[in-house]
């Protein structure tokens, strides 16, 4: 029995919701909460008699403390599951705790007003201190550790599949396969297609800031950083074969670097076809990406706001993408004195997704996870206070629920190396 409150109703959300219904023994009552009241009534609407998971509705600013604590106040949830934005972690972790409640997201803080001076002027610090230089960084929600310590309450961060699965793998290979881990490269595959020249498989706003930003990875205790899409490798994944993949900078590596201090490198790669390449450095060099308000006729525009309006909206790729994605980790290290290395990654399929829970693989394996995620701290198997990162926490049961509710793992004892 248990009441959970999410916030957002968009492409990973209503797979979140989507699968909460399927275990409605445990997900009893869910409240889907997001600014457009209206998606989360048509969701509602589309599961009714479907679950025995009863499900209310309710508008909500989630950028507004004052309008999250009095929902949850009135809702009185066990959880709240934030599947908005990364632009409103730090509200609803501070609702979270002015009414004590648990609180679970899937991607780390970073404010929506890259401008904001304020903002500027920790970030800069920070890239100067610590050497990378992305928007993102979980320094914001890690000063929220001791609070919710205090409180009694958890406070799971990032639990969707990279970051979150991808550290519950870290966590496992740590646990079961070796007694010390050298290097991890994380590799994120989508070999999905939808047809369209150019579309994002999550919000086009975050996607883009993502992978717009330089490259980074962490090596013998600092981090080291390149150009945007200069480290490039080709490599042959299961499921879906060759395939180009390039460094990126991504949350988990900064987490993983401070709770797995002993690794000497830890890289992130993503796959790119040369299409999707191509259109980003154009909208990129023509100014489409910027997040600086201009003024056009008479108003003021932000570029990237207007270009999400423009570009295919993530929830409706579902029909249209097929094939597989591939997402994992390779690990090198030493068990019982032998040097070894193993890998552990799932392999989703578009259209099977699509079919389940009426969404494509990248949606399925953020929405997936987060449940998961939320169905460990219900039971108690997470409930840790403070605030945590995937990797602080027991894999096993974890990596059991995935494996039961849609995203199995696979394991390779012999791994072909990414500098193979
Ligand atoms: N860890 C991972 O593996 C992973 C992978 C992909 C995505 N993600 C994360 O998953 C999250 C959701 O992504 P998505 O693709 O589902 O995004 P999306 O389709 O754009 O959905 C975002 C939802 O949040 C709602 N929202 C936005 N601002 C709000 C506000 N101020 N108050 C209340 N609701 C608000 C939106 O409402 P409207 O309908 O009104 O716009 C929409 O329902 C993002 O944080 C993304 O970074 C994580």
């Amino acid at each position: 029995m248990s009441k959970v409150l999410v916030i957002g109703c968009g492409g990973v959300a209503s797979v979140a919701i989507r699968k909460c219904c399927q275990v409605s023994e445990i997900f009893t009552d869910l409240c889907i909460a997001s600014r457009t009241k209206e998606k989360c009534d048509r969701l509602a609407q589309a599961l009714q008699g479907k679950t025995a998971t009863h499900i209310t509705t309710a508008q909500v600013d989630a950028d507004d403390v004052a309008q999250l604590i009095a929902l949850i106040r009135d809702y009185r949830p066990d959880l709240v599951m934030n599947i908005a934005l990364p632009y409103q972690d730090l509200t609803v972790m501070d609702a979270c705790l002015a009414c004590g409640v648990d609180y679970l997201d899937t991607a780390n803080y970073e404010p929506e007003n890259t401008d904001d001076p304020a903002f500027r002027a920790v970030y800069e610090k920070r890239c100067r201190e610590k050497g990378f230089s992305a928007l993102f960084d979980y320094s914001w929600q890690w000063a929220y550790r001791k609070k919710f310590e205090e409180a009694g309450l958890t406070a799971i961060l990032g639990c969707g599949f990279d970051p979150g699965v991808t550290q519950a793998y870290c966590a496992y290979a740590r646990k079961h396969e070796f007694d010390r881990i050298d290097t991890i490269d994380i590799l994120d595959c989508n070999g999905g297609d939808h047809g369209y020249p150019f579309a994002t498989n999550f919000n086009p706003e975050v996607n883009l800031r993502e992978v717009s930003a330089p490259g980074s990875y962490w090596e013998n205790g600092h981090w080291v950083e390149v150009p945007p899409m200069s480290i490039r490798r080709e490599y042959t994944f299961d499921g879906v074969g060759p395939k180009d993949m390039y460094l990126l900078h991504h949350e988990e590596i900064e987490s993983l670097a401070e709770n797995f201090p002993e690794v000497k490198r830890i890289r992130f790669f993503m796959t790119f076809g040369q299409s999707y390449l191509t259109h980003m450095k154009c909208l990129e060099n023509v100014g489409m990406l910027s997040t600086t308000p201009v003024r056009f006729e008479g108003r003021d525009i932000v570029p990237i706001k207007f270009l999400k309006a423009l570009l295919p909206d993530p929830a409706s790729l579902g029909p249209r993408t097929h094939g597989k994605t591939n997402i994992g980790c390779i690990f090198t290290g030493v068990k019982d004195g032998k040097e070894k290395s193993y890998s552990i990654y799932n392999v989703c399929d578009h259209q099977e997704c699509y079919r389940e829970v009426e969404s494509q693989a990248i949606s399925y394996t953020t929405g997936v996870p987060a449940m998961c995620g939320a169905l460990m701290l219900l039971t108690g198997k997470w409930k840790t206070p403070g605030v945590h990162t995937v990797e602080e926490l027991d894999p096993d049961p974890f990596l059991d629920a995935l494996d039961r509710y849609g995203l199995p793992r696979r394991e390779n004892r012999a791994p072909v190396l990414v500098d193979a």
